[in-house]
């Protein structure tokens, strides 16, 4: 049986949904499970139950300091050797993202499981079009960001959920593979000219005095939201590679209009 870790988040269900498609047999996991779904929370290690779980895709649990991702991680892959799964199919982060923020926890992940003797496929994801849209902020002139002309090789969730489904329906073929699942290059003014609005740059200290004065951020939000603008505006995060598109077998949807389609959810009064 296939499980997918985290069916409440937009990744995990899409990977859900894709494996439907495909009409290869899964179950979700959830700290909120839904009919048909398993509890899983690995903030609870000894509630994990991973029997019967042949292939898992862990769908990464970020979104925290370092030490809580990597403990989680910790739990399941132990809860996976402990209840005889075979395979692990887990979510990470794109080779050229190894300066961004939430870096780490991926690459402790990722020596974690390759060290755990359980058969591992790593998905190197890129970052989502539709994260790129959302981070643009709206002005009354137009958008605004600290991207400057920086390209980021945006990729739609959905394809990544597709790729995911592809591996898991079939792990042996995939067995000891790290892909690089990175999308096409996608400017902030592509975004705003596509939306036939300007884009105007700001600094990184006016960005990351902005993200500081937000409390509604997590602690480790500002450096991890400042390290992805640096990035992207210094051209770090731009490489494309030919994994994606080769397993999935077909072109990849295009993340400039997934990325505009977040950036005008976001507009004030709509689109
Ligand atoms: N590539 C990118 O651009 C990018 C951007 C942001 C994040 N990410 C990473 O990719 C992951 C998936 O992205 P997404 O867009 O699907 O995020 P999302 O919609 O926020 O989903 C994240 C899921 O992680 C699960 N989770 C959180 N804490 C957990 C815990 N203690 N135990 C088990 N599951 C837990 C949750 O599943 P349940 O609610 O079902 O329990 C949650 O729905 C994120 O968690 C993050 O690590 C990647």
């Amino acid at each position: 049986m296939i499980m997918v870790t985290g069916a409440n988040g937009q990744l995990a269900s899409l990977t859900l949904q894709a494996l439907a498609e495909r009409e290869t047999p899964a179950v979700g996991g959830s700290r909120t499970p839904a009919d048909g779904q398993r509890p899983l929370d690995f903030d609870h290690p000894a509630s994990l139950d991973l029997t019967g779980v042949s292939t898992l895709v862990l769908v990464s649990a970020g979104y925290a300091e370092d030490d809580r991702v990597l403990a989680r991680h910790r739990a399941v892959v132990d809860a996976a050797l402990r209840d005889g799964v075979a395979h692990v199919v887990y979510t990470s982060l794109t080779a050229s993202g190894d300066h961004l923020g939430f870096a780490l926890a991926h690459r402790g992940t990722e020596r974690m499981i390759r060290a755990s003797g359980l058969g591992w496929t790593i998905l190197r994801n890129g970052l989502y079009a539709e994260l790129f849209g959302a981070l643009l902020a709206w002005t009354p002139d137009g958008l605004e960001s600290a991207f400057g002309q920086g390209a980021l090789s945006a990729v739609a969730r959905a394809d990544l959920a597709a790729a995911a489904a592809v591996v898991a329906g079939d792990p042996a073929s995939h067995a000891g593979r790290t892909y690089e699942l990175v999308g096409e290059p996608v400017t902030a003014s592509d975004i705003a000219e596509r939306l036939t609005v300007t884009h105007r740059t700001i600094g990184l200290g006016a960005y990351r005095a902005r993200l500081l004065a937000d409390d509604t951020l997590l602690p480790f939000q500002p450096p991890m939201l400042a390290s992805i603008a640096t990035s992207v505006r210094h051209g770090l995060l731009g490489d494309t590679g030919p994994d994606l598109a080769r397993l999935l077998g077909r072109p990849l949807t295009d993340p400039l209009t997934v990325a505009a389609d977040a950036a005008a959810a976001t507009r004030p009064g709509g689109r």
